[in-house]
């Protein structure tokens, strides 16, 4: 096994690697049906702000701890003379580990629907909800559940694709497969914008997302864009901390925090001038949702009603496939990268085996969203212990529990116990000035861990969902 730690062979190959990591679903299936909630503008006004002033500050520390120590997540703490910070590591590798059970899969299903609507959009057309229950297992006619077997091969196909990318490695791998897809997917961005954009009625939509309406603006929705932000980012899950460990030296981490936020916030912003007034053009305001249901099922009715749906309905799932893709190697190049450093394991077979493990959990994850009613445990303050379907305790555990206080962790422990001086320094070894070092250091210390615990807080007491 080689002993030199791999490097990112271009500055543009880590911007288009990190930006892809955080560039995925969340970007195009969640944000733009929160921002319709949040009151359009309004909300966009107040994710605007939020990005730089806690986003960019967690996302700096992640890559600024992942430089100093140049070690896989859990070693990062240990190496910078922190072993009692250890477990915010662990806990990073856990959340990345449970996360691509689930992601994978889903990446699946996007996969699965690339091919249906190149294949057969009238069957997904004629009953869109039909059509995504089959998908997962479940004849909605007639009530009869089945192994869902189709979707469990594509879910197989594109873990199968992410296993390669990993396989060939940082610069070989990863950095090229971003090259091709990070541009794609923006050029792809930018035909559907056209698209939605001269699609009559859709200047309402665009008004809307223009819009203050801040009646639509709540403490909740403040939460809300706040956790969007953090789960958008790639924050909180040991991917930053990994990307930045293979940072050269040259490199300025602020300027790069800065570019990766930008674009993730870009694509996120892009996405709902395309969805909201593509929705509003064809469903009519009331058709506008977020997650997994609206993407598989309500967008069929817009891409019937739009002209050349068929082809656009086909480019956005190909958007979405890239997306899911770029995330989902990042999230799995964190958890092999511990593996080969802390056992010494190599990097194929110790990538195949946990692909394999990971697929076989998710195959659980997507078999409980109709077929099986196979259940997980849940507990808060509001609800006592309930059992959910196990494919939503998942996403509880991590999007609830795990995310924010593993975001929580890096903030304080880049605040309060490396101290921001040290990221400064970091900073600064690229031979820049870090103009912006006070105020970092109030933002990491202060405003950070403070929103986090509200987020954390909220959701163990109400039990509400904010990502
Ligand atoms: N940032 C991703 C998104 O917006 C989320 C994510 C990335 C989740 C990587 C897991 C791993 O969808």
């Amino acid at each position: 096994m080689e002993n030199k730690r791999a490097q990112w062979g271009s500055k543009l190959g880590f911007i288009l690697a990190a930006a892809g990591s955080a560039v995925g679903l969340g970007n195009i299936w969640k944000f733009p049906g929160k921002a319709f909630e949040g009151g359009g503008g309004a909300f966009l006004l107040m994710y605007l702000l939020i990005v730089p002033l806690i986003g960019m500050p967690a996302m700096l520390s992640e890559l600024a701890i992942g430089r100093a120590s140049r070690a896989n997540v859990v070693d990062a703490f240990g190496k910078l003379g922190h072993r009692g910070w250890r477990w915010v590591g662990w806990l990073g590798w856990a959340v990345a580990f449970i996360i691509t059970c689930y992601y994978a899969h889903v990446g699946g299903w996007v996969l699965r629907y690339v091919f249906s609507y190149a294949l057969e959009t009238r069957a997904v057309y004629a009953d869109p909800k039909g059509y995504f229950y089959a998908v997962l297992g479940l004849d909605a006619a007639t009530g009869a559940t089945f192994f869902p077997w189709i979707v469990l091969l594509f879910a197989f196909a594109f873990m199968a694709i992410c296993a390669v990318v990993i396989i060939k490695g940082v610069e070989g791998g990863i950095e090229k497969f971003n090259k091709v897809g990070m541009p794609a997917l923006f050029v792809i961005l930018l035909i559907l914008f056209v698209r939605a954009a001269t699609l009559p009625g859709a200047a309402d939509g665009l008004r809307y997302m223009l819009s203050l309406d801040w009646a639509k603006v709540t403490p909740q929705t403040f939460l809300i864009a706040l956790s969007q932000a953090f789960y958008s980012l790639s924050l909180g899950m040991s991917i930053m901390v990994t990307y930045g460990s293979y940072l050269s030296e040259k490199e300025d981490v602020a300027k790069n925090s800065f570019l990766v936020c930008s674009m993730d916030t870009l694509v996120a912003v892009i996405a709902g001038f395309i969805v909201i007034p593509a929705v509003f053009a064809t469903l009519g305001p009331d058709g506008v949702g977020k997650g997994g249901g609206f993407a598989f099922v309500s967008l069929a009715g817009v891409f019937e009603h739009m002209p050349g749906g068929a082809l656009f309905g086909l480019l956005f799932y190909v958007l979405l496939l890239f997306a899911a893709l770029t995330s989902t190697v990042s999230l799995i190049e964190g958890i092999v990268a511990f593996l080969i450093e802390r056992m010494g394991w190599k990097r194929t077979p110790t990538t195949i085996v946990t692909c394999a493990v990971m697929f076989a959990i998710g195959c659980l994850y997507t078999c409980s969203q109709a077929a099986y009613p196979l259940k997980g445990i849940w507990f808060d303050f509001a609800h006592g212990v309930t059992f959910p379907p196990l494919c939503d305790a998942m996403e509880f555990l991590t999007d609830r529990v795990m995310i924010p206080l593993c975001a929580l962790g890096c903030c304080l422990f880049a605040g309060w116990v490396w101290k921001p001086e040290n990221v400064a320094a970091e900073v600064e070894r690229c031979g820049t000035k870090f103009a912006l070092a006070k105020a970092y250091g109030f933002l990491i210390r202060f405003v950070a861990p403070a929103s986090i615990l509200v987020i954390l807080a909220v959701s163990l007491f109400t039990g509400t969902t904010l990502s």
